[in-house]
């Protein structure tokens, strides 16, 4: 049972769970330990599954198979936490101030979790025979893209039979208006090196023949975006699925201003792609994102060379219905192309996650299919965040990415029901990463009536 949600969180946050970094696997271990520690305390059966990497929780309160059944996904691992320097109070010793607790994963997701099992344990605890099936699946790799979820989907889909999944892994606006999340986006990831002289050479004695990498790379780059903002490569948008007119209806209902969101980001100008404003740009649109550009001497003063070799990281934020290995050939292709003939470009092999889109029931778009389950799930999370909250949800298109949620629907045949719990100032991936304590409180009441309607 959970007690406090604030002490819970505390000591979850407490556990270094760094997946991109073998130096943290002790916090991995000891965070997973801490979720199951939870889960078997709220009356689950609990299996730790192992993967190449770190293994996936898989726990399951059982019932009458006509239950109906909710299937709970998060991740128990975080994002690297330097710069170190620039945290007020260390990242994995949590601290409450201002309304908020702060700490690396706070929000990204350990908080979002304990709601979840905040509520089940008030549920559970007033009616222990809930006639609800509930089934949870908390991974550890989430942060480096989950390579191990595919291979444990395929040989465990039959496992995750139900009738939707409950995630709580994307944001909000503000601590008063919630957002249910109807789409996320895909992603493409890689890495092009470009190749020049067999070594670095001294630039005087042998500059004016040779092309410069950082040169041709600088130049292919420049070319991948055009003035007006859109990505600069042949058929990137073709495949993008128009916006309905029901979600541009849900965008205008954003309680954040444009200048709000200018002055939270602290730029002269936005800066966005032809034909959608910021908020499209956002949540309908994709992007390529130079992520990082190295080569050449980088240390003090100057330093006469021709650089052997130049690399920038590349992602591309992918809509619906962008295929990310197709996107990843075309962006790859184009480089190439435009790689002057004088370096040679090599690539690594793209890391790739699909987009998703749920439509909710109702719409012009909504699938004929649609469980009823999930759509009297839609209808209850609507009237519990209204009546705990003060306003209806706004449905809305997300920026970030969640792969596992598209790998869930197409293998498994799961869609998602996703409940935003972060706030804009909550810092994710960066320092001082903080939860809202208030959200938290508001969240564990609604989903607390929330998993009691969902059966009643
Ligand atoms: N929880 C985030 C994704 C997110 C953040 C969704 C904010 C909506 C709003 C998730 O943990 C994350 O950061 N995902 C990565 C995925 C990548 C590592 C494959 C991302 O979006 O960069
Ligand atoms: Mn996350």
């Amino acid at each position: 049972m959970i007690k406090d949600p604030t002490e819970a969180l505390k000591e979850y946050v407490s556990c270094p769970s760094i997946s991109a970094d073998s130096a943290y696997a002790d916090g991995l271990t000891s965070a997973r330990e801490f979720a199951a520690k939870q889960l078997k305390g709220l009356g689950f059966t609990v299996e730790a599954i192992e993967t190449p990497k770190h293994p996936i929780l898989l726990a399951e309160r059982g019932g009458d198979p006509s239950w109906p059944c909710v299937l709970i996904y998060g991740h128990y691992d975080v994002q690297p936490a330097d710069p170190f320097e620039l945290w007020e109070t260390p990242p994995f010793e949590p601290t409450v101030r201002d309304g908020r607790i702060f700490g690396r994963g706070a929000a990204d997701n350990k908080g979002p979790q304990i709601v979840h099992m905040a509520a089940l344990s008030r549920v559970l605890e007033k009616n222990p025979d809930l006639p609800l099936r509930i089934k949870y699946l908390i991974e550890g790799e989430e942060e480096i893209g989950s390579p191990s979820f595919h291979g444990f989907l395929e040989k465990y889909k039959d496992r995750l039979d139900a009738d939707f999944v409950l995630v709580s892994d994307t944001g909000s606006p503000s601590p008063e208006q919630i957002v249910i999340t109807t789409g996320l986006r895909g992603l493409v990831a890689f890495e092009a090196r470009f190749k020049g002289p067999k070594m670095d050479l001294h630039s005087g004695v042998h500059g004016g023949v040779v092309m410069n990498p950082l040169q041709a790379l600088t130049q292919v780059c420049g070319s991948l975006h055009s003035p007006d903002g859109r990505v600069n490569v042949p058929g990137f948008y073709d495949p993008v699925l128009p916006v309905y007119q029901w979600e541009q209806e849900e965008l205008e209902r954003l309680p954040t201003t444009l200048e709000e969101y200018q002055e939270f980001l602290g730029i002269p100008k936005f800066h966005c792609a032809k034909g959608y404003t910021p908020f499209e740009a956002l949540r309908f649109g994709p992007t390529l994102e130079f992520n990082g550009i190295g080569g050449g001497y980088q240390g003090e003063g100057s330093k006469t060379v021709i650089p052997s070799e130049a690399f920038v990281k590349i992602t591309c934020r992918l809509v619906p219905n962008q295929n990310p290995s197709e996107i990843a050939q075309l962006v790859q292709q184009t480089i190439r192309e435009r790689c002057p003939d004088s370096v040679k470009v090599e690539f690594t092999q793209p890391e790739t996650g699909h987009p998703y889109l749920i439509v909710p029931p109702g719409r012009e778009n909504t699938p004929a299919d649609q469980s009823p389950v999930l759509q009297k799930a839609f209808a209850t999370a609507e009237n519990n965040i209204e009546s705990t909250f003060g306003s209806k949800p706004i449905y809305l298109r997300e920026g970030g990415s969640i792969p596992i949620i598209s790998d869930l629907k197409t293998i498994a045949g799961l869609d998602s029901l996703l409940i935003g719990l972060f706030t804009p100032e909550d810092n994710l991936h960066a320092p001082n990463e903080s939860f809202h304590l208030g959200i938290m409180e508001n969240a564990i009441t609604a989903f607390e009536a929330f998993f009691q309607d969902l059966v009643s």
